[in-house]
């Protein structure tokens, strides 16, 4: 069944703050201890954040029976933007669920933000891409996402277990 993709609103948070914190465990809680990964739920995706960035950015969430995937966008922070660039959008997070992943609603869910006026009206898109996510940034690389930089991810202690890939992509106006 191919997912329907709507905006979500502020009565979706409960479930869309339940689907943040589950995709975020399932890509990445093998590689981290469970201290970790429950002091990032608490500091980044908690219902109180998650209400603060519904407010913010665009949520898009996919939805077949029950909600499956989600895309999160805005406006970049200036250490999301390139020397020559002096604004630009910023895809912050996009995740599907694990038993819903392979059937293209990721794809879709990238097309529909890129296709979003928040994100069309700026000359570039930003996002930052787990260097060792090779499945994420062969779907990036489709939609003609260039890496342009790297920024280190710190956890509690300050310390820096990896990079998050910069890549960007240019508007593409025919
Ligand atoms: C990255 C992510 C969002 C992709 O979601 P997805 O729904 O699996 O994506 P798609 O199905 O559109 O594409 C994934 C693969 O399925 C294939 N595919 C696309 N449409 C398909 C379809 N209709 N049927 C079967 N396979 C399909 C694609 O070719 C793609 O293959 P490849 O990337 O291995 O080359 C998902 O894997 C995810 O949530 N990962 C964890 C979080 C993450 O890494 N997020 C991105 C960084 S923030």
């Amino acid at each position: 069944m191919e997912a329907r993709i709507r905006t979500a609103v502020a009565r979706d948070l409960p479930v869309l703050t339940a689907l943040a914190q589950r995709t975020y465990a399932e890509a990445y809680g093998q590689d981290m201890t469970q201290v970790a990964l429950e002091w990032h739920l608490n500091t980044h995706l908690s219902p109180q954040r998650m209400n603060q960035m519904l407010r913010r950015d665009t949520f898009l969430v996919a939805e077949t029976d029950q909600m499956i995937g989600f895309v999160q966008f805005g406006e970049a922070g200036r250490a999301d933007l390139t020397g020559t660039d002096t604004s630009g959008a910023e895809v912050r997070r996009l995740y599907v669920a694990a038993h819903a992943q392979n059937r293209g609603t990721g794809t879709l869910l990238l097309q529909a933000a890129l296709d979003h006026p928040r994100i069309e009206a700026f000359a570039g898109v930003y996002v930052g891409v787990w260097h060792t996510n090779l499945g994420a940034r062969r779907l990036y690389a489709r939609f003609g996402f260039v890496q342009v930089g790297e920024k280190p991810y710190l956890d509690a202690e300050g310390a820096s277990p990896g990079a998050d890939l910069l890549l960007r992509r240019s508007r593409m106006r025919v």
